[in-house]
């Protein structure tokens, strides 16, 4: 599934949607030419879609060389965020609903929050952080599920001005330790439980078993979802809702730089440490308003759904920023695709009437497995566009979602991004550019896509051509550092390819000027549309008491797209059994969390290494998909035998 996929059509929205549409062929053309040929004057424009206490004078202040990378978008001007989210909105839609939110299990109500309840509500959960001393600039670490307190919470911190940094709650307590240290938070808010296709994740206690390995003067903040039974730290914890209660309803929002930053967003790299992704407030609000409107055509009055959770980008920029930005209704969904039963997304755009409706193709391959009845059961007649992120999407999986979901007559985007990027960056705009299955098209305003040679760094100019992929100039919504860590961002984006922003991705550029994404071309796999360092995992396998080596390799899944393969060499003395394989899954599981799971585990005596003693990743790749027929040279190996070996033994043999 990271292979290119081969065009098998070209689709194009109908004259209808294209006639009401935000942007047609040559409005994009036009104003695509604009955006880069004069970003300054361009930018200046898009800005105004958002409210400034202070307006900018100095649009953009970018420079990618090595060494002295700076990334700056409307320097001066002064804004907040929560205020552009919220307050702006009072005046035309106080009473119109802000949050759908449809909790795990169907036979509890959905909630209709409107925007005045969403500033009520964001308010008192910013008294309650300011009651715990947070201020200006502090880091709050939320470790919560897809509940509304998440997106009160998000934007009760960009109120305060503090800088929220969420962890996905699938994550484990040394994972959430990590995150909680790394960036140095004061306060990290969770729930008790957190149900999800009818099961509990014992959060609070996750919080708990984390925060042993913190400062003593971290608080934790809990909301009380589901009422369990939890421990109670008397002194550290406090009960957020009762705290909210007792708040005052109303909390003015402070005036921040548009560089001061909104949010740190931990995702995986190419080393076994994770990297504090750093989004500032004024270019990230621009760029996550305006690509929500463009790319998903979003009208007023339409219901928005994104079923990402807030855990990850998606989530921040498609769930909360985004549409929160523009007046949408943004709909925030607790549960998973399968449960009750395989109609549960359908169902849910059913009742509340979803017009937009955006997800990951490893949902879209997990739900086509169950069969096209469980679409067919829903009145989908809602539906105007249909969306998907993460990773590439094969032919079939876009074939089903065309005819059975949007019915032969929703665009689909395939919005290609990263949690670098804040926002698409290659995406069809439906209005304007015809789709083909399995590309992400054509570059958003502003974005400059080059294709490299990557074993020269040399542009490649022709029209059809592949190699990896490199933005050539800045965005708005770019990340403007990691955490704590400039040289680390230089090294990790701009090192590679000097001059150019690197994504880490290889792609193809068709005749036509469409992109094709072919995946990670470093050591991060796509599982499940998750980023994961596979440098992580094997750092969590070596942390095993019987482990001595661990090497950690994707190869291809039919859900997951990418499933992650593990080769593990024992301690001498260790017998390897079906036992400690299971022990191993389990290990790593609570090491990181279930995300990070390895499908499949073999046991290696060996592994291949150069002479100098460098695992040959590529042939270890191979093996594991089952593909070792053309393992390349080998000549270079210090101990050619072992291969034949792994082959032998070799898990997927699918
Ligand atoms: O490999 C690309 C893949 O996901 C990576 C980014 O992962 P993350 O930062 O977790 O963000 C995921 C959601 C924005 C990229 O480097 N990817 C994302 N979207 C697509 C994609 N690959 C192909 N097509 C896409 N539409």
């Amino acid at each position: 599934m990271s292979q290119p996929m081969q065009a098998q059509g070209v689709y194009a929205a109908s004259d209808d949607f294209i006639a009401g549409a935000h942007v047609n062929a040559d409005q994009y053309a036009a104003m695509y030419a604009d955006s880069v040929a004069d970003p300054v004057t361009f930018w200046a424009g898009q800005a105004r879609r958002i409210d400034w206490i202070r307006p900018f004078t100095r649009v953009k202040n970018t420079d990618f060389t090595l060494g002295q990378v700076s990334i700056k978008w409307f320097e001066d001007g002064h804004l907040n965020v929560s205020a552009n989210c919220i307050d702006r909105h009072m005046t035309t839609r106080a009473g119109q609903t802000a949050i759908i939110w449809e909790p795990d299990d169907p036979k509890t109500p959905a909630l209709h929050i409107t925007y005045a309840e969403l500033l009520e509500n964001t308010c008192r959960m910013a008294n309650v952080l300011k009651a715990q001393g947070v201020k200006q600039g502090d880091r709050v670490v939320i470790y919560l599920p897809m509940i509304p307190e998440a997106a009160y919470a998000m934007l009760a911190c960009a109120r305060l001005g503090a800088i929220h940094s969420v962890v996905f709650a699938g994550f484990s307590p040394d994972a959430l330790a990590n995150r909680i240290n790394g960036c140095d938070a004061r306060v990290v808010i969770t729930a008790d439980t957190a149900p999800r296709g009818g099961r509990k994740t014992a959060l609070k206690s996750n919080a708990d078993a984390a925060l042993l390995n913190c400062d003593d003067r971290v608080k934790c903040l809990v909301v009380k979802h589901t009422g369990d039974q939890t421990t109670w730290v008397s002194g550290r914890d406090v009960d957020v809702k009762a705290e909210m209660a007792a708040a005052a309803p109303y909390c003015s929002y402070v005036e921040v730089g548009a560089e001061d930053p909104l949010f740190i967003l931990y995702t995986s790299g190419s080393t076994g440490k994770p990297k504090g992704v750093v989004h500032t407030s004024g270019g990230y609000l621009v760029y996550a308003a305006m690509t929500h409107q463009m790319t998903f055509d979003y009208q007023d009055g339409d219901i928005f759904w994104c079923t990402a959770d807030v855990g990850w980008v998606t989530g921040h920029s498609y769930i909360i920023y985004g549409p929160l930005a523009n007046g949408a209704t943004t709909l925030m969904f607790e549960g998973v695709p399968t449960w009750p039963d395989a109609g549960r997304f359908w169902e849910v755009c059913a009742k509340h009437k979803v017009n937009q409706f955006y997800t990951a193709p490893t949902a879209i391959r997990a739900l086509m497995g169950q069969g096209a009845e469980w679409v067919e059961k829903h009145d989908l007649s809602s539906l105007k566009l249909l969306g998907s992120v993460g990773e590439p999407i094969n032919p079939e999986a876009w074939n089903w979602y065309n005819t059975h979901v949007g019915k032969g007559r929703c665009p689909i985007v395939d919005t290609f991004w990263q949690t670098e990027t804040g926002g698409h960056i290659i995406t069809p705009l439906p209005g304007a550019i015809a789709q083909k299955p399995g590309s992400a098209t054509k570059p958003f305003f502003g974005v400059k896509p080059v294709v490299l040679d990557p074993a020269t760094g040399a542009e490649q100019t022709e029209t059809a051509t592949d190699g990896v992929l490199c933005i050539a100039d800045s965005w708005p919504g770019q990340m403007r550092t990691l955490w704590d860590d400039h040289a680390r961002f230089e090294e990790a984006y701009f090192s590679q390819y000097p001059g150019y922003y690197f994504t880490g991705d290889g792609c193809r550029r068709d005749a036509d000027g469409y992109y094709w994404i072919t995946g990670r071309v470093d050591d991060v796999i796509n599982v499940s549309g998750h980023r994961m360092g596979t440098a992580e995992v094997e750092s969590a396998l070596v942390a095993h008491e019987h482990v001595a080596e661990a090497a950690v390799v994707g190869y291809p899944h039919d859900i997951k797209g990418q499933g992650i393969y593990a080769y593990v060499t024992l301690m001498n003395d260790v017998e390897p059994t079906e036992e400690l394989r299971k022990e191993l899954v389990k290990w790593v599981r609570t090491e990181i969390g279930p995300i990070a799971s390895p499908d499949l585990i073999q046991w290696a005596p060996g592994l291949p290494k150069t002479r100098s003693g460098k695992i040959m990743r590529r042939i270890l790749r191979k093996i594991a998909e089952n593909d070792y027929g053309a393992l390349g040279d080998t000549s270079t190996l210090a101990d050619p035998s072992v291969v034949d070996q792994l082959i032998e033994n070799r898990m997927n043999r699918g």
